[in-house]
């Protein structure tokens, strides 16, 4: 029987390809988002894609009554993947306060209710942040948290916990991933990062440079201890991380699950430098990008990358992309946008 799945922050970025993915794999996905960081209009792209027509809700989390609107019209939702937030690391410092309300009071929100209206299955978007500074690539799923260098990052370690702590006293099981670096646009090239604040992670960086958006473009330290120079991370395309959280809701709709939170990394399990990404970019797009060295950006981990074994045997994920995939699909989104495709 196709199980009803609701989707927070389902506009955005992962939240969008991951309604795709649960269409192919017979889910039918209830998206809700407030529209503070996406444009609705992107579900008629998920609609054209998919031949499913997606039922929305524009409801902000943080109002329980409307939010609880959504569980009253749908009595039947058997998950939820949420992945509503507020996101910009830099952003959370100059405004600490929005960032805890909106993350921790949305999450709150939507966890009582998952109880309240018997959903089996809490699948909540992590990331690699909640590890900190200092760890040993690559990291698995027992490293100790470090402190978090950011709001943003403060608030990802509270939402592992509390959910963590409100799942012991609930039916329904948990699963908290761990995202490293998302990159890349779905293959139509109709869908992929689109995001109402400006862009600030490397790969938008590097085809709003060459499409001329961006005049040029600043690689932020080339003196870190690594094979150049510059900072290591592990890029992992969307539609791969898309794929994992089908397979999460699958393991605990499944009975698999042992543990009623479960943990796992969601990287390709390799680290490639920022030179590396601006090579494989010049490569397949045939342009040489405008960049320079600069300073180091305050914060910036030297070198992070996941161990994704425990996702791969555990929910038999398989990614199927890699950086190439990552930047052809991203290039050629960047130029349907400026073609307003
Ligand atoms: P995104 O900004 O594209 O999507 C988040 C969506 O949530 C947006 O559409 C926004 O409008 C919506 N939203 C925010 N607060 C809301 C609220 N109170 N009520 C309803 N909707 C609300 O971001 P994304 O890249 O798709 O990230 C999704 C999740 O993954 C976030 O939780 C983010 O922290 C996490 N994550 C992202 C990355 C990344 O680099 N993209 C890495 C690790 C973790
Ligand atoms: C990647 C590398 C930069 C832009 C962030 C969040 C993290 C997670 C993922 C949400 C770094 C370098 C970047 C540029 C550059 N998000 N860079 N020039 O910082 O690894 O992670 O997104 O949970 O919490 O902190 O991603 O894409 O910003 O940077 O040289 O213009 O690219 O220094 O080494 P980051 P990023």
């Amino acid at each position: 029987m196709t199980k009803k799945i609701l989707v927070t922050g389902g506009t955005g970025y992962i939240g969008s390809h991951t309604l795709i993915d649960l269409i192919e794999n017979q889910f039918i996905p209830i998206s809700v988002d407030n529209g503070y960081n996406s444009d609705v209009s992107v579900l008629k792209k998920v609609e054209q894609l998919t031949g499913h027509k997606i039922k929305h809700y524009n409801i902000d989390l943080c109002d329980v009554n409307l939010s609880e609107q959504i569980f009253i019209e749908n009595p039947d939702i058997s998950g939820i993947i949420h992945f509503a937030a507020l996101k910009a690391v830099g952003e959370s410092t100059e405004i600490p306060l929005k960032y805890y309300k909106n993350n921790l009071i949305s999450l709150m929100n939507i966890l009582e209710l998952s109880d309240k209206y018997n959903v089996k299955a809490f699948i909540f978007s992590s990331s690699c942040t909640v590890y900190g500074e200092g760890q040993l690539s690559p990291i698995d799923e027992n490293a100790s948290l470090a402190w978090a260098s950011s709001p943003y990052g403060s608030t990802k370690q509270f939402s592992e916990q509390i959910i963590k702590d409100y799942t012991l006293t609930t039916h329904f099981q948990s699963v908290l991933l761990r995202y490293f670096n998302p990159a890349g646009a779905h293959p139509s090239g109709l869908m992929g990062e689109s995001p109402k604040n400006i862009a600030l992670n490397l790969v938008p960086v590097i085809t709003e440079t060459a499409i001329g958006k961006r005049q040029k473009m600043t690689v932020y330290g080339e003196d870190y201890d690594t094979r150049d120079g510059t900072c290591i991370r592990d890029y992992i395309h969307v539609c791969d991380l898309a794929n994992a959280h089908t397979l999460a809701l699958q393991y605990v709709l499944d009975n698999q699950q042992i543990e009623k939170t479960d943990v796992f990394n969601l990287g390709i399990g390799e680290g490639l430098t920022v030179l590396e990404m601006i090579k494989a970019f010049e490569k397949i797009s045939k342009t040489s990008l405008n960049y320079f060295v600069g300073k180091r950006r305050p914060g910036d981990i030297q070198a992070i990358y996941a161990d994704n074994k425990k996702a791969r045997d555990i929910l038999g994920w398989k990614p199927k992309n890699n950086v190439e995939d990552i930047m052809r699909s991203a290039w050629i989104w960047e130029q349907n946008k400026s073609k307003n495709l």
